[in-house]
């Protein structure tokens, strides 16, 4: 098959790691920057160029959009689809992930738990917002945070005021959670390719520190999920519509919690941390899924 891997990094880990794992099992594997193509949005002959090739002979492609390129990328995607050409991430899907307070409207009314979140309006009161979500501490994040770099705790009102004043300023949106303290600093991610969970870790922030990104220096550990956590992540990934998904989970008194969905998970640290091949059951997912669509047209 030729399959391509839509990515700006062709020497990033994840982007390596799904070449060598289709490489490996016999395909035609080439990496296409999106910021590159140009879209031909057309009824009869919708194509996508890059660099004067046109690119209807690839079979699938496999996208690795960067938060900060998803509306582009999910052009390009889209534009693939329109082709007729399999991704192992679909547009829409993509760009609802992307939107935290989006994605936690969708979980929350398929039934899926996730810490209380209130969304807060420029004009909103502060108190009330904090009162309803179960008093101090409460985690106040950027909704456009990646990294955790937008991710603050307040104890008090003074700090709670200064911080969403400071975002609020700059035109960013802004939601309030409540703090699950007992995850005491750890959260566990899951990665789900195809309906099935393939690899889980455990990230645990380091000490004085509560988010868990490894971006923040947290460490990772390989991690047993309950019945419970497998199955919330199975409905987390069916629910967003995403065939490849990293579902943060945080482990609460009242059960798994979801956090968040990422609809293009980094490899590098759940590969590094399990040993499981998830770039190899990505190009299984892209095989299955060829399969299954040459079948429909027969
Ligand atoms: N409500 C919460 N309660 C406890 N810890 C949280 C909560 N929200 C976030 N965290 C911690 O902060 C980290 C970053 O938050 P997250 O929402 O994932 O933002 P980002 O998208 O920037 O990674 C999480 O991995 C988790 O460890
Ligand atoms: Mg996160």
């Amino acid at each position: 098959m030729n399959i391509a891997i839509l990515s700006r990094g062709p020497y990033l880990y994840s982007t390596r790691s799904l070449l060598r794992a289709g490489v490996a099992r016999g395909h035609y594997l080439q990496i296409i920057d999106h910021s590159n193509c140009s879209l031909v949005v057309d009824r009869d002959l919708p194509a996508v160029y890059c660099n004067g090739i046109n690119l209807s002979y690839i079979d699938a492609i496999i996208p690795r959009i960067g938060a900060s390129v998803t509306y582009p990328g999910a052009a390009v995607i889209g534009q693939f689809e329109a082709m007729g050409i399999f991704t192992s991430t679909r547009a829409d899907a993509l760009l609802q992930a992307r939107d935290k307070l989006r994605s936690l409207q969708r979980l929350t009314s398929f039934g899926i738990a996730s810490p209380k979140t209130l969304f807060i309006g420029q004009e909103q009161n502060l108190a009330d917002v904090i009162d309803q979500v179960g008093g101090f501490p409460v985690v106040i994040k950027l909704l456009e945070s990646t990294h955790g770099v937008g991710v603050l705790l307040a104890h008090n009102m003074l700090q709670a005021s200064s911080i969403v004043e400071a975002f609020q300023k700059t035109g960013q949106r802004v939601i309030v959670q409540e703090f699950i303290s007992e995850a005491e600093g750890a959260d566990i991610r899951v990665l789900v390719v195809n309906g099935e969970v393939i690899a889980a870790m455990k990230r645990q922030a380091k000490d004085g520190e509560f988010r868990s990104n490894l971006h923040r220096g947290a460490s990772a550990t390989p991690v047993l999920l309950t019945e419970q956590e497998e199955e919330v992540s199975r409905k987390v990934a069916r629910v967003m519509g995403l065939d490849v998904a990293g579902i943060d989970l945080l482990r609460s008194y009242r059960g798994p919690l979801v956090m968040e969905v990422n609809a293009s998970p980094g490899l590098e640290g759940i590969e590094t941390t399990t040993g499981k091949d998830v770039a190899g059951g990505i190009i299984h997912l892209v095989e299955s899924k060829i399969a299954e669509l040459q079948l429909q047209r027969v």
